[in-house]
């Protein structure tokens, strides 16, 4: 594989889907070859997988359904485009990927973390981002901000501990990995966002 594979993960209003779209203009800028995406979807059938996770239906989801969900839409993203697309040599920003599992399903739901390292092992084979940018924000911010959005889907509507430890989760899985993460201070003005993200492109654009 000759691409890059560039994951962007955080909470609820932390800035990934507006900083993803200019971290694109940028790398497309530089003369990279760029593929935009998100977890869950990024596929019409993962998109549509996408569509039942995120639906406040009638009828209440087991978690297992939920965890089983989001692995069946990340198989069909991975093999029908992140794979495709890092053969080709294409950098892959994701709009969330694996780590958002550990943190929702895992730290949040509390689900069985042997379960979900057998799933992510049998999903991923041992394909992981070459970085990963952790949008950081107080949970209480991020909400304020997402808020805004006009309807809260499945997942938004969970209480606000349940976020907490989404957020813990990811502060504990970036202090375990620092070479693939790096931590942005996504509750600071947006142009401070942005500079901080910046010193973070020029450095994957070492990597050529
Ligand atoms: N650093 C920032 N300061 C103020 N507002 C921000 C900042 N980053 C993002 N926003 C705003 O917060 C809202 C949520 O941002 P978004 O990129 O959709 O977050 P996410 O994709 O992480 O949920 C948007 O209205 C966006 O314009
Ligand atoms: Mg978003």
């Amino acid at each position: 594989m000759s691409g890059r594979f560039i994951t962007l993960e955080g909470g609820e209003g932390a800035g990934k889907s507006s900083n993803l779209t200019w971290l694109a203009e940028r790398l497309r800028e530089a003369g990279v070859p760029v593929t935009v995406t998100r977890e869950p979807g990024g596929t019409e059938l993962a998109e549509r997988i996408r569509a039942v996770l995120l639906d406040p239906g009638a009828e209440t989801m087991a978690d297992g359904t939920e965890l089983l969900l989001v692995f069946a839409a990340r198989a069909q993203h991975l093999e029908a485009l992140i794979r495709p697309a890092l053969e080709r040599g294409d950098w892959v920003l994701c709009d969330r990927f694996m780590d958002a599992t550990w943190a929702y399903q895992g730290a949040g739901r509390g689900f069985d973390p042997s379960a979900i390292a057998a799933l992510e092992s049998m999903v991923l084979r041992g394909l992981s981002p070459d970085r990963t940018l952790l949008f950081d924000v107080p949970v209480a911010q991020g909400m304020a901000r997402a808020g805004k959005r006009s309807r809260p889907d499945r997942i938004e509507r969970e209480a606000h501990a349940f976020f907490e430890r989404v957020r813990q989760c990811y502060l504990e899985r970036a202090a375990a990995e620092p070479e693939r993460f790096r931590v942005i201070d996504a509750g600071a003005g947006l142009e401070a966002v942005r500079a901080e993200l910046d010193t973070h492109l020029q450095e994957m654009l070492r990597w050529r």
